[in-house]
């Protein structure tokens, strides 16, 4: 996300545009908290995750009473364009803002979950999976060396997109994602005949919530009916921190320096985005209401290369 801040903070600036940053998102905008941002301010943050804005999840911006409130603050501080970069949650707030009060608005897509229409990828998504491709090749040692089986759980909210990723990347032996629900008896079932044909440890990711009952509920399931030593891992934030890949700076320093051109142009109510690597603009409401297409031949994919 820095790097998305530093793109808009740079591109606006070069094209002559006063840039302001507002601390915690949403929050900010209800209190007030407007920061002048120059070239220098964004010195040094490229490599660095997180976000120096900071961040909240504000829940008086859901209300249409917090977003009067947002654009007169806005309007107070005399600015005529917002780059909101973030996931669904912040785009529901930022198509509202637009419809409701007339404030040109420009979305980033900023989640590591992927899971938006209108761009083949989100900043940060890449920053995850190496993250938790990393922490799992490091698991695998223990796995191999003690003849275990591992169920780790990995972030996503309510979609499978890091799940499939990473169990393709990491060579898992199942990926359990909510794209394609599973019962607890057939997970133990592809695991046990996986034994039968002689893996002596094995990995299955598990995307998080409840999918086929939750990471512990399948555990306690397996320590009954397969024959290894089942432990679970969780890695949790450790797959939103940490020095963001290549890739992703790469991609946020595009689409940054891309919302400002948007503004520049007389958008708004779009996010921007990149489909087959080609630059796009997508409405707002569809980032969220429509779904991100699923690549179920990955899915196959990981199968065929697990047995
Ligand atoms: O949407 C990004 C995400 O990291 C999800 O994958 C995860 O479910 C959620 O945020 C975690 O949110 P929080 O840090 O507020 O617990």
């Amino acid at each position: 996300m820095n790097a998305a801040v530093r793109a808009v903070v740079r591109r606006g600036i070069s094209a002559g545009l006063e840039v302001v940053g507002i601390w915690r998102g949403y929050t900010g905008m209800l209190r007030g908290d407007f920061v002048d941002m120059n070239p220098r301010s964004v010195s040094n943050i490229i490599q660095r995750g997180g976000t120096i804005l900071k961040t909240d999840r504000c829940k008086e911006f859901l209300q249409p009473e917090g977003r009067s409130k947002g654009a007169r603050n806005l309007r107070a501080h005399e600015i005529d364009g917002l780059v909101v970069i973030g996931g669904d949650g912040s785009f529901r707030g930022a198509h509202a803002l637009c419809t409701e009060h007339d404030v040109p608005v420009i979305g980033v897509p900023g989640t590591i979950d992927n899971d938006l229409f209108g761009t083949d990828f989100t900043i940060g998504f890449d920053t995850a999976i190496n993250n938790a491709v990393d922490a799992i090749d490091k698991i695998r040692d223990t796995a191999a060396a003690h003849e275990r089986l591992f169920l780790v759980e990995v972030m996503g909210r309510k979609s499978g997109f890091i799940g499939l990723a990473v169990g393709l990347a990491a060579g898992a032996e199942m990926v359990v994602i909510p794209e394609e629900p599973m019962g607890i008896d057939a997970i133990c079932q592809t695991l046990s005949a996986g034994i039968e044909r002689g893996k002596a440890s094995s990995v299955v990711v598990v995307a998080e919530g409840d999918v086929a009952g939750g990471v512990f509920k399948i555990a306690e399931r397996m320590k009954e009916t397969v024959g290894q030593e089942v432990k679970v891992v969780v890695l949790g934030h450790l797959q939103r921190g940490g020095n963001p890949t290549a890739r992703d700076r790469i991609l946020a320093s595009t689409l940054g320096a891309a919302a400002v051109d948007a503004l520049l142009a007389g958008k708004k109510d779009v996010m921007v985005g990149e489909v087959n690597g080609v630059p796009t603009t997508c409405a707002l409401e569809e980032t969220f209401s429509k779904k991100h297409p699923f690549d179920r031949s990955q899915l196959e994919l990981a199968k065929v290369l697990a047995i």
